[in-house]
């Protein structure tokens, strides 16, 4: 699935959403290393700002974003437009996860995950979306999970917004791969971060979020749509999702003691 690759970072212009802490933390400043012109949003200005000033000024911009508010999303373009004319990468990390399970399932999370988790990303995607098309270039990338792959505990609402994100994704590839626009589906597993510091279990092939942030930029260095990680994780839940049902929730079941 050859499709359009960002071989080096070097004064590429990336909008990283969900910034301040965890996967997206680990890719800001990985980007900064690589030499990336960086606008880092999202809602906790002071820990942008701190990523910003380990940063040479000319290279970082603090656009604080609430992705659940439109309004913000489109001011925070319209500041990186003027500073530096567009972007190159969309880098879409920011996320909430909620544990829900059937017995204290209710709209008020799972209302907040879908707004967070399927309409912040649509509305990044749709603010930068009309630039790339008319100038024929650009990427979008996009965290989803591998809760998305298919059902499992605890994620309730969680799941479906990341199986969203997938099909979001897929969608996207098909329209904007032949006008040479890059899509990056990144389907991480678990990964030591703020969200998962909460877990009351036993989390199999954690990885930490600088490991994160080295698949994803190399994922969409070498323009792969697919980026999941780390594979001996990500690989056993896509073939899990193969198998038939009876056989999946028997395997979910015995391994999963949650
Ligand atoms: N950690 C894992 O094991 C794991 C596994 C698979 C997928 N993921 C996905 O990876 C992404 C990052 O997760 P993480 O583990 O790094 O979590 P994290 O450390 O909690 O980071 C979440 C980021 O999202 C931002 N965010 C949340 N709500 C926001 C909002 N309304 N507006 C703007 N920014 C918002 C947060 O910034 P502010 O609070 O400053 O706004 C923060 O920068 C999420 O999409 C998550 O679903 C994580």
């Amino acid at each position: 699935m050859k499709q359009a690759s960002i071989p080096d970072f070097t004064d590429q212009c990336v909008w990283v959403i969900g910034a301040s802490s965890g996967i997206g933390e680990a890719c800001a400043r990985a980007l900064l290393k690589r030499g990336a012109k960086l606008a880092l949003s999202s809602r906790r200005i002071e820990r942008l700002e701190a990523i910003a000033q380990s940063a040479d000024p000319s290279h970082s911009l603090v656009v604080p974003v609430d992705v659940i508010d439109p309004s913000s999303i489109a001011r925070a373009y319209q500041t990186i437009k003027t500073q530096w004319g567009g972007i190159d990468l969309l880098l879409f990390v920011s996320g909430i996860y909620i544990p829900l399970r059937a017995d204290d399932f209710n709209m008020e999370d799972a209302q907040k995950t879908v707004d967070s988790n399927i309409l912040g990303p649509m509305r990044a995607v749709a603010t930068v979306l009309p630039d790339m098309l008319q100038v024929g270039r650009g990427h979008l990338a996009i965290v989803g999970s591998v809760a998305g792959y298919s059902g499992l505990p605890k994620a309730l609402a969680y799941g479906p917004t990341k199986a969203a994100m997938i099909n979001f994704c897929e969608t996207l590839f098909y329209d904007l791969q032949p006008k040479g626009i890059g899509v990056h589906m990144i389907s991480p597993g678990f990964v030591a971060t703020e969200a998962t510091a909460k877990n009351d279990f036993e989390m199999p092939a954690l990885i930490s979020a600088e490991e994160a942030a080295i698949e994803i930029l190399e994922g969409i260095g070498r323009g792969e749509f697919d980026i999941h990680f780390p594979k001996r994780f990500s690989g056993f839940l896509k073939f899990l999702r193969i198998l038939p049902y009876p056989i999946y929730f028997w395997i979910v079941r015995k391994f999963v003691k949650i």
